[in-house]
């Protein structure tokens, strides 16, 4: 029953306002229907804290404050902290340390950073973090969210700041010799935020734009909270999409009414399976031809877990659409379900995928959707010949990204009736491509477009929203919007798969002879990207130490939960928690040195990539070698910022109760898919000298916007704020595959690279006919300049003038396009340090450091944020975070409170160091950083926990009581 509305009057941003809307309404919604937004909604439960606002100077959750609670009172939200057109030092200090990644919950950030120091002008570093630990971060770790704050309270008190900088040192030869800042040593422990520390080899200097730590460009507008994101948008006539979700793991629909749902006033269409077409696909935004099966239409009459689609309707309201989903009639038939992965391989289990119009299934009697068997060499044989054969089964939780932005799609027909969707995606150009089909429109009636994304993480690579959404708008003609609720973004989106991994070493005189690893993945109720995420592990997990004779069979099997799919460290991290745990038993049980046996394996420069041809992703891949990275440059690094070997040695010799614990692992992964990924840019050169860059590589704020703009910056001699850049937009911009398979710096980036290399051959030449010189190859690109060998120079503001308007017109523009066979690794020797109450099993991670091999760091700012914020991600993984299911297949954390992903109050220290190389594929020498940073992350933090403890925790998350466990029954 719809409510009479009630008028209030409001005091925001010290303006009155009056405000209809019924009584309770959540002061969130008052405040975004009256464009206050910078206020974000990210769980509705109180949990994230993103909806925080001022309320008298006090932040509150808007989404649990009801409006009458606001009635006499002064609300204020980011909008109104500006003094005369001039940012507010808080947000102009998270500009500048990098303490926006994608920004989605920094108007929450500022606002309750500005109300504690307007009590507490000169706080320590953990009141900060206390003080700041109610909203939540899942991009940034909050390390540089308090460098922010403290650089804010510091202008605040009229205290002179310097330049936010990294530290820049030279590598030398010998890294036995480093010259490392005292900071990194922590001595004193704590968590003060420090700079990320970049050695750089003597021949890789001399970069005037790239390497250099500029600002993002998004980051101003984040900063000011402008409407930015896909759920900022209203347009006239729109429509709210709502999904009605199934209650039962496993059912099948015997009858369902919609009668009276869409006899409901406000509603304007109901979709079940009765009438929306049956095309069969798979949602995972990938290139094609995607690995069979394709599993799913877009609604069906079988659900297969709690969370599935049963029904869309587009209505007046939310609140009419969920009205009008409680009037549907529906009866089920409820079937048998099965959530463990194992249990759903045996004789008898229910069938997941009983129907008859899916094709390529490996055995869906027993729910395996792809079985895979790789090897080389002679595994058995030298298992046979093993001195001695050491095994572990490995298992790693389903973890869910938690983004804080949910999935938000909104569509819409255009003037020239083209359907228009614009979405949180990762992957527009696959989005287009993918739901031409499902809504009957050809291709070419398309556009999709991404606006900022808040966090994506691999979840927004696929198709969740954007079928059911622009569906409804041909339905109804009108604009939809479509947004999960945070319970949703549990239940119907897309998580981690869990694995089980088994693996088993052959040693001989000392040396590993043989690696054979079997993995269990358990892709959920569907198969999307089950394949290439469980070859992909297989790959990474197998090429860390190489072995000549190695084994990879895999099972790709249903349950009857939420589908797995794409997630940052996409396989890599479940199988590199057996493989570096594994080795690290092997030593201990060989009684050898861990890091000399783990050294004695690892792969090396140089070194033929083994099992690259046999493990593509979701098909043969092609021939690699390991052309930069040293891993033992990495480990003696990390050994002495951390004091490794010292504490290694008298740490295992504690008791008592409390205990320390060090622990480190290697990890790779890789850079874009060889031979399959491919991305485009185009630059062009405009009156005034500054120029375009449009590319279809997704920003999902990572920075990759800026750090492709440092790219071609450095190519044309000007810095990369003289980029206006587009990205991403199926009809405005080139294509790129997206934001995955950690391609972003790697693929888009050598594109970039090869259109400013041709800009800059254009400008030049024009640049060699305005001054009558005949070699414009001789010209030198610097300073917004083109330089004659004598000096002489125009200025890109005269070339664009001349070549537009005067001299052989012309538009100066290029396009160009990248692929590569070639997947270089970035590699890391990630250290974890821990305390752990063995009366408890708590463990306490205070510090993890990473050494990181990315070739040429782009940018020291934003590559350190991914570094902490992918840190972040890993301890969430090995400690805590795991969507936990009833056995009828419930889910039984859909709240981001007890799901618990890291808060600011609880983070360890978080540091990064990189070492240069210079990777003769990557561009200016670049590898990817974005995923491998969350990699090692659980083996080292369950090293540490031997260390301290000798137990193995070989499941994932460590829960305190299964530690505690592990501890007695020691
Ligand atoms: Fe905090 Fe993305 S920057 S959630």
């Amino acid at each position: 029953m719809t409510q009479e509305k009630k008028a209030f009057t409001l005091l925001i941003n010290d303006q009155e306002m009056q405000v209809s809307t019924v009584p309770h309404s959540r002061l969130l919604d008052v405040l975004r229907d009256l464009n206050f937004m910078s206020v974000k909604q990210g769980c509705g439960t109180g949990d994230c804290g993103v909806c925080t606002v001022l309320l008298d100077g006090k932040p509150v959750r808007s989404c649990m404050t009801r409006v009458e609670q606001a009635v006499g009172h002064a609300v204020t939200t980011l909008e109104g902290i500006q003094q005369d057109g001039k940012m507010h030092p808080l947000q102009e200090a998270f500009v500048v340390t990098g303490a926006i990644q994608c920004g989605f919950c920094t108007p929450a950030q500022i606002l309750t950073a500005k109300a504690f120091l307007d009590e507490n002008p000169d706080p320590a570093e953990d009141e900060i973090r206390e003080a700041i630990s109610g909203v939540l971060c899942r991009c940034t770790a909050y390390v540089r969210v308090v460098e922010g704050i403290q650089r804010a309270a510091a202008v605040m008190r009229g205290e002179s700041v310097p330049p936010v900088e990294h530290i820049a040192k030279l590598l030398p030869e010998d890294v036995s010799q480093i010259d490392l800042p005292e900071d990194f040593l922590r001595v004193d422990g704590g968590t003060a935020p420090i700079p990320p520390l970049v050695y750089t080899p003597e021949e890789m200097t001399g970069m005037k734009v790239v390497g250099k730590p500029i600002v993002k460009s998004d980051a101003p507008k984040l900063a000011k909270g402008r409407p930015v994101f896909a759920g900022d948008l209203k347009m006239d006539g729109m429509l709210h999409g709502v999904l009605m979700t199934s209650p039962h793991a496993h059912a099948r629909i015997k009858s369902i009414d919609t009668s009276k749902a869409e006899a409901l006033p406000g509603v304007h269409a109901v979709l079940t399976y009765k009438n929306v077409d049956r095309v069969k696909h798979c949602s995972g935004g990938q290139s094609p031809p995607k690995p069979l099966p394709y599993d799913q239409v877009v609604l069906d009459d079988k659900l297969r877990f709690v969370g599935d689609r049963v029904a869309v309707v587009a209505a007046e309201s939310v609140e009419i659409a969920n009205e009008a989903i409680r009037l549907i009639d529906l009866e089920y038939e409820v079937l048998p379900a099965v959530v463990d992965a194992e249990e759903a391989m045996m004789d008898g289990a229910p069938v997941i995928h009983d129907e008859d119009d899916t094709e390529g299934i490996y055995d869906a009697e027993h729910n395996i959707v792809h079985h895979i068997e790789k090897e080389i060499g002679d595994v058995d044989g030298a298992f046979a010949e093993a001195d001695h054969v050491f095994e572990g089964t490995y298992r790693t939780p389903k973890q869910q990204h938690a983004h804080l932005e949910p999935h938000v799609t909104m569509t819409w027909w255009d003037e020239d009736d083209r359907l228009v969707i614009r979405s949180s995606t990762q992957v527009p150009f696959h989005i287009r491509r993918m739901v031409a089909p499902l809504v009957g429109l050809p291709v070419q009636r398309i556009r999709v477009y991404k606006p900022r994304l808040g966090g994506g993480f691999g979840n927004k690579q696929e198709m969740t929203l954007e079928d059911m959404c622009s569906l409804l708008t041909i339905h109804t003609g009108r604009p939809v919007l479509m947004e999960y609720t945070r319970k949703q973004v549990f239940t119907s989106s897309r998580s981690r798969h869990p694995n089980v991994v088994k693996c088993r070493v052959a040693v001989k005189d000392g040396k590993v002879t043989a690696t054979d690893i079997y993995t269990i993945g358990d892709t959920g109720a569907h198969g999307t990207q089950g394949l290439t995420v469980q070859m992909a592990g297989g790959l990474r997990g197998l090429t860390l130490y190489n072995s000549a004779n190695a084994r990879y069979v895999t099972d790709v099997v249903y349950t009857n939960k939420p589908p797995s799919a794409a997630f940052r460290g996409y396989g890599a991290m479940q199988v590199q928690f057996g493989v570096e745990v594994l080795m690290e038993e092997a030593a201990e049980a060989l009684g050898v040195d861990v890091v000399d046996f783990k050294r004695a394996h690892w792969i090396r420069k140089g070194d033929p990539m083994r099992m690259a041809v046999a493990l593509g992703e979701g098909r043969e891949g092609f021939a690699q070698s390991l052309e930069s990275g040293d891993y033992g440059q990495l480990m003696d690094i990390g050994m002495q910022a951390t004091d490794y070997k010292n504490k290694h040695a008298s740490y295992r010799e504690q008791t008592g109760t409390i205990r320390k614990g060090i622990g480190f692992s290697v990890t790779m992964h890789g850079s874009g898919v060889a031979g399959l990924d491919m991305a485009a840019a185009t630059i062009k050169l405009n009156d005034g000298g500054f120029f375009n860059l449009a590319m279809g590589a997704v920003d999902c704020g990572t920075g990759s916007d800026t750090i492709l703009a440092q790219i071609a910056g450095e190519v044309l001699g000007v810095p990369a704020e003289d980029f206006v850049v587009c990205a991403s937009d199926t009809d405005h911009t080139p294509f790129d595959k997206g934001a995955y398979a950690s391609s972003t710096t790697y693929i888009s980036g050598n594109a970039v690279r090869k259109a400013a290399v041709k800009v800059a051959g254009q400008i030049k030449e024009h640049a060699a006919a305005m001054l009558g010189m005949d070699d414009p190859d001789a010209f030198v690109l610097e300073d917004r300049k083109a330089v004659a060998p004598d000096g002489q120079f125009v200025t890109f503001a005269e070339v664009a003038m001349s070549s537009l308007h005067q001299m052989n017109q012309h538009q100066i523009i290029a396009s160009a396009s990248h692929m590569s066979y070639h997947c270089p690794p970035p590699l890391a020797a990630q250290f974890a340090e821990v305390e752990v109450d063995t009366e408890t099993g708590q463990v306490t991670v205070e510090r993890m450091l990473m050494v990181v091999d990315c070739g040429r760091v782009i940018n020291p700012i934003t590559a350190g944020g991914q570094a902490e914020g992918g840190m972040s991600q890993a301890w969430g993984f090995a400690l805590c975070e795991d969507m936990v299911y009833d056995q009828s297949g419930k889910q039984l954390n859909t709240r981001l409170g007890p799901y618990h992903i890291m808060k600011s109050n609880e983070a360890p220290s978080l540091d990064a160091i990189f070492v240069e190389n210079d990777e003769p594929h990557g561009p200016l020498g670049a590898k990817s950083v974005g995923e491998m940073v969350t990699d090692g992350g659980a083996p080292a933090i369950v090293s540490a926990i031997y260390n301290a403890t000798g137990v193995w925790a070989r499941e994932l998350p460590v829960y305190p009581e299964m530690l505690w466990r592990l501890v007695n029954e020691k």
